[in-house]
C-alpha cells in the first residue's frame, strides 16, 4: 500500500514517521507512538472516545487521516497535564466524581478541554450540546457537565 512521510508535533515533541496512507490518527497515536489515552470505542466518529486537539480544535482522531496532518499541532489527554499538576479539568473530573469505568474519560477531558477553549460554557445545556457527541454508557451525563462547569469557573 502506498506510504507516506510526515511530520506532526504531538503533546510538543515533534515526530518524523511513515505510515501507510490510509492511517487514521487515531492508529498513528496508539501504534506508532505508544499514546494510548485517546481510545479506540466505535472507529466510526459515533462515540467520541478517540478525542483529541488538532490545532487547538476538537476532531475525531478515528475520522482523521494522519497523512493529512503534515506540520499539523496534535494535544492528546496525555499532553494536558503540566509536570505534576493536573490540568483544572482532569482535577475537575476526580472532583465531581466524574466517570466510572474511564473508558469514554480521556476523549471527555479533551472535549471538555475544546468547550472551555471555546468558550461554550455559559450554560450547563450549551455544555451538553457541545459534550453530546461524547458517549459515557455508565452514564455519568451530570456530573461531566458539573465538571465542565466547575473548570471553567
Ligand atoms: Fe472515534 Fe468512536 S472511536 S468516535
Amino acid at each position: 500500500a502506498p506510504t507516506s512521510r510526515l511530520t506532526v508535533t504531538v503533546n510538543g515533541t515533534r515526530h518524523t514517521v511513515t505510515v501507510d496512507n490510509r492511517t487514521s490518527l487515531l492508529d498513528l497515536l496508539r501504534e506508532h507512538l505508544d499514546l494510548t489515552g485517546a481510545k479506540k470505542g466505535c472507529d466510526a466518529g459515533a462515540c467520541g472516545a478517540c478525542t483529541v486537539l488538532v490545532d487547538g480544535h476538537r476532531q475525531n482522531a478515528c475520522l482523521t487521516l494522519a497523512v493529512r496532518l503534515e506540520g499539523a499541532e496534535v494535544t492528546t489527554v496525555e499532553g494536558l497535564a503540566d509536570g505534576d499538576h493536573l490540568h483544572p479539568l482532569q482535577q475537575a473530573f476526580i472532583d465531581e466524581d466524574a466517570f466510572q469505568c474511564g473508558y469514554c474519560t480521556p476523549g471527555q477531558i479533551v472535549s471538555g478541554v475544546g468547550c472551555i477553549k471555546e468558550d461554550h460554557t455559559d450554560s450547563p445545556e450549551e455544555i451538553r450540546e457541545w459534550m453530546s457527541g461524547n458517549l459515557c454508557r455508565c452514564g455519568c451525563y451530570v456530573k461531566i457537565v458539573r465538571a465542565v462547569e466547575q473548570a471553567a469557573g
